[in-house]
């Protein structure tokens, strides 16, 4: 333990919850709790919880919740290091030589960390001749190579362990960095033959990494864990590249994956970015804002691509950013487009990106459902004026007179402020999968079944970015709840506080079999479409040799599922 964590300790040991918080909000104890009405967002029932035994708080309503610190946060508005300062203070704990963040010298650490890795692959790369050659063949030759700083991680169970062993790193901060985990046979490294698209924050850092297969092995996209420098729903891959130019073009062209982003790049469409395998956030279209308040979203034509652009679509509405869609021909990504037909046909798309009410009218199924998907769309919009123009599109194209599409917004929006949206981030904590709920709360209930659990399931299975990252920190063992708590980032304690407050399970082991059956099964069926589409993929290019492989291959998941 560092000394800082022990001083937050400390703090934590002489300030009760209870007391700190009824410095401002009217607690009633209730049972072993404490309730009152939540001072974070407006009810008439309480359902803010304080628990003295747990030191946390959490609300039922909002969703806010987590320790002193957190509380001291939101509710007067301090940026972490103030509410450290500001409970020692009041604890009487001194802050000697106290410089900031809990995570400062952590970061600093892997960030040398992340540039000695990315050295590694890089040399890697250019002793493999057929990593090269893949990339060449598919259009990123050496400049492009250099340019977004690829490269590759040897087909070894141990190369990049040794070589960064080799330079003093320790090994729980590799398991850390998402480099090498424990298997029954010891550690080995997670990236192996896979090339390497490091990915920059803005500032110019290697905060993660994304390694794709180059045979055909599962994940075809693999990316290294949240840590202290890397949260996926805030980082776009390429935009360190694309930043001048989006404010240049006065938008971000926005697509699903790495390779898409470098030969856009590459073809002249300097502006392209995209997410890390993980849906679009709010947070991303924040980001985008700094740079641009536009932005054209490119998907794929398929049902799951609608779906996909319809959810992306509110979400960057909500941050800001007027949207406009790109719908590329079925079973295109930009990458296959721009090779086949060139850079003009691009343009030419780019040129007539389908407005939203547009979208919404092409791919919605009657008038009245594509206006009813249209007002919960336009609701998201906190510019007045851009939602005034699309009020005014919808009604021409649809021919309803503005003024009722105007009191159903209105409608919306009400329930919107009562919190009973089905979206939006009033009930979002509402939505994670019960499951990945579940076997946090076992865990806290039973830390002796870690090793069993992360034998069964791994964090990728995991697909709520804040329980991911919950469970990544017990990868090394289920620390207490206490010391689980001070490790958590602010958004992460949210999640923790609720779960903290759930009741033990009556018996457990039984819902712990039932949550990870239906995790592996949720993976088998990730793995089986995964292999179906890229089954198709092969008979529609008539790679029969590819096609052999795969359908084996599927045999083999279909058999191991039965057997499961
Ligand atoms: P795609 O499968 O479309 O990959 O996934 P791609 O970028 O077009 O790559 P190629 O052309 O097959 O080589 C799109 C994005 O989804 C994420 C990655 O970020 C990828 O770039 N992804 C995909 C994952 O995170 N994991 C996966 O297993 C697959
Ligand atoms: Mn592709």
């Amino acid at each position: 333990m560092s000394s800082y964590d022990s001083l937050l300790e400390e703090i934590k040991s002489r300030i009760d919850i209870v007391d700190l918080i009824s410095q401002y909000v009217n607690l009633k104890r209730a049972g072993q709790n404490f309730k009152a009405l939540c001072p974070f967002h407006s009810e008439k029932t309480p359902s803010f919880v304080v628990s003295p035994a747990k030191q946390i708080f959490h609300c039922f309503g909002c969703g806010e919740g987590g320790d002193i610190f957190t509380f001291l946060i939101k509710h007067e508005g301090l940026t972490y290091r103030e509410a450290v300062k500001e409970l020692a203070s009041r604890a009487g704990v001194e802050l000697k030589g106290f410089k900031g963040e809990a995570g400062r010298d952590e970061k600093a650490l892997l960030l040398k960390l992340n540039r000695d890795a990315l050295t590694f692959f890089q040399e890697s790369l250019m002793k493999d001749q057929r990593a090269r050659g893949y990339l060449e063949e598919r259009g990123i030759g050496r400049d492009a190579q250099r340019m977004f700083s690829i490269g590759f991680a040897p087909a070894s169970w141990d190369a990049l362990r040794s070589y960064l062993e080799g330079r003093g790193y320790r090994t729980e901060l590799l398991i850390k960095a998402g480099f090498i985990a424990k298997g029954t046979k010891g550690y080995y490294d997670v990236f192996r033959n896979r090339l390497i698209f490091p990915i920059y924050s803005l500032r110019g850092d290697v905060v993660a990494f994304g390694g794709r297969a180059l045979d055909d092995s599962m994940p075809k996209y693999l990316n290294s864990p949240e840590t202290v420098l890397f949260n996926k729903g805030r980082v776009l891959y390429g935009l360190n590249l694309a930043r001048d130019s989006i404010r240049r073009t006065g938008y971000a062209l926005l697509m699903e994956g790495y390779i898409d982003v470098i030969i856009s790049h590459l073809y002249g469409f300097t502006n392209a970015v995209a997410p890390l395998g993980t849906a679009i956030t709010e947070d991303h279209g924040r980001l985008i804002k700094r740079f641009t308040d536009r932005v054209v979203l490119v998907f794929d034509g398929d049902q799951a691509g609608i779906m996909a652009a319809k959810r992306a679509t509110s979400l960057l509405l909500l941050a800001g950013v007027d949207v406009r869609l790109l719908c590329l021909p079925e079973g295109d990504d930009p990458d296959s487009f721009l090779r086949r037909d060139g850079a003009d046909a691009f343009r030419d798309l780019l040129e007539r990106p389908l407005s939203i009410v547009d979208f919404l009218m092409r791919y919605g199924k009657d008038r009245l459902t594509i206006a009813r998907d249209a007002i919960e769309m336009l609701s998201k919009i906190p510019d007045a004026l851009i939602q005034g123009s699309y009020i005014k599109m919808l009604s021409e194209r649809l021919g309803i007179n503005e003024f009722f599409i105007i009191e159903e917004l209105k409608k919306v929006r009400g329930r919107v402020r009562r919190g009973e949206a089905a979206e939006g981030p009033v009930d979002s904590h509402g939505k994670r999968p019960l499951d990945e709920i579940y076997i946090i709360r076992l865990l806290l209930q039973m830390p002796e079944r870690v090793a069993d659990v992360f034998e069964t399931i791994s964090p990728e299975d995991f697909s709520d970015d804040l329980l991911r990252s919950i469970f990544n920190r017990m990868r090394r063992g289920v620390p207490d709840p206490d010391r689980l708590l001070l490790e958590c980032h602010e958004e992460e304690k949210r999640v923790l506080s609720e779960v903290m407050l759930m009741d033990d399970f009556e018996e457990p082991d039984k819902v712990l079999r039932d949550c990870l059956n239906r995790m592996v099964i949720k993976r088998q069926r990730a793995m089986l479409e995964d292999l179906q589409s890229q089954i198709r993929e092969a008979e529609q290019k008539g790679d029969s040799d590819r096609l052999l492989r795969l359908l084996q291959l599927k045999q083999e998941a279909i058999l191991k599922g039965r057997r499961a």
